[in-house]
């Protein structure tokens, strides 16, 4: 009885925040979406069709070299050269973070009840980022460039976070992996400059991406109000450590050796250019605002997200 009872207020009390109906009508709703929206890649672009000439595989203005003294001495050719190389280390960095992921996301379910709708979203989310990975692994092959897998320090640091990570702290890392590039994603697909089968590639990837990020921030505004104080207080560390890490990682030194150029000096220059720090702080804004709003970034996580350069 009394044990019913405790049932009963815990139950009214996650009622009273709106938490239990909240997250089945949220997951229910993206379920239906999921069956209007979904596309196959495979089916749905024109993967044999020839790269047009002078068109770039990735918005000039979100190349990591635009505007700065290396950029202006390179020619129209060898900067298109990078905006194919750098859509194919993104293409590969995507990857990674979709395999992390799709990991923190069998993990998140485990326990939970498998037939509610917040597991089987879940399960539908997977099934996206296996056709996104697919997609991209694909579009590196066709753009005839390496795959740029990230350094071995963050590849075992990666292993690391998707096997301990807490609930909180695999929510935060997904938005950040998945908010940034969606945020250049969406200047890309509607970009005329840009190669159609690129366009194609991004369009499918933010339609089915905005329900991505629609379950991580609804789950993550739960859990920064349900969570155990020392996981939040963990969560706001552990964040600034992600924006670091991914901040560094969202630039593979590789692609300037293989189009010629001196990776140092490249690297230097990007670290310097006014115009890159604005992109990627623009970039970031709607998800640090999202984060500063629920909690996220307070006290000495917000110094790392500031050093990361994500935050002005
Ligand atoms: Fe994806
Ligand atoms: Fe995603």
């Amino acid at each position: 009885m009394t044990t019913l009872t405790e049932a009963d207020a815990l139950h009214g009390m996650r009622d009273a925040l709106g938490l239990l109906k909240d997250r089945e009508q949220v997951a229910e709703r993206l379920l239906d979406s999921s069956a209007k929206h979904s596309f196959d890649p495979d089916k749905e672009l024109d993967w044999d069709a020839p790269f047009e000439d002078g068109k770039w595989f990735w918005p000039p203005e979100l190349v990591s070299l635009y505007d700065t003294p290396l950029w202006k001495r390179m020619s129209e050719e060898q900067r298109i050269l990078l905006s194919r190389h750098e859509a194919a280390a993104l293409a590969s960095l995507g990857i990674w973070f979709e395999l992390i992921l799709m990991q923190l996301l069998v993990r998140h379910v485990y326990d939970k009840s498998a037939t509610s709708a917040h597991v089987r979203y879940a399960l539908t989310e997977i099934e996206d980022e296996c056709r996104h990975s697919k997609m991209f692994a694909r579009l590196i092959t066709r753009g005839g460039t390496p795959w740029y897998p990230v350094s071995p320090v963050h590849q075992h640091l990666g292993r690391l976070f998707k096997t301990i990570s807490t609930t909180p702290g695999s929510f935060t890392a997904t938005l950040l992996g998945e908010e940034v590039l969606d945020w250049m994603q969406r200047l890309t697909f509607p970009d005329e400059r840009v190669q159609p089968l690129v366009r194609g590639v991004t369009r499918i990837h933010v339609v089915e991406e905005a329900r991505h990020v629609r379950y991580a921030r609804e789950e993550l505004r739960r859990q920064m109000v349900t969570a155990p104080k020392w996981s939040k207080e963990f969560t706001r560390i552990t964040s600034g450590e992600f924006a670091r890490v991914f901040s560094i990682a969202f630039i593979n030194p590789e692609v300037y050796t293989n189009v010629g150029l001196d990776k140092r000096q490249a690297l230097a220059q990007v670290k310097a250019s006014g115009h890159r720090r604005e992109i990627m702080q623009t970039g970031s804004k709607r998800l640090t605002d999202f984060l500063d709003d629920i909690g996220v970034l307070r006290g000495p996580g917000r110094r790392l997200w500031k050093s990361s350069g994500l935050l002005a």
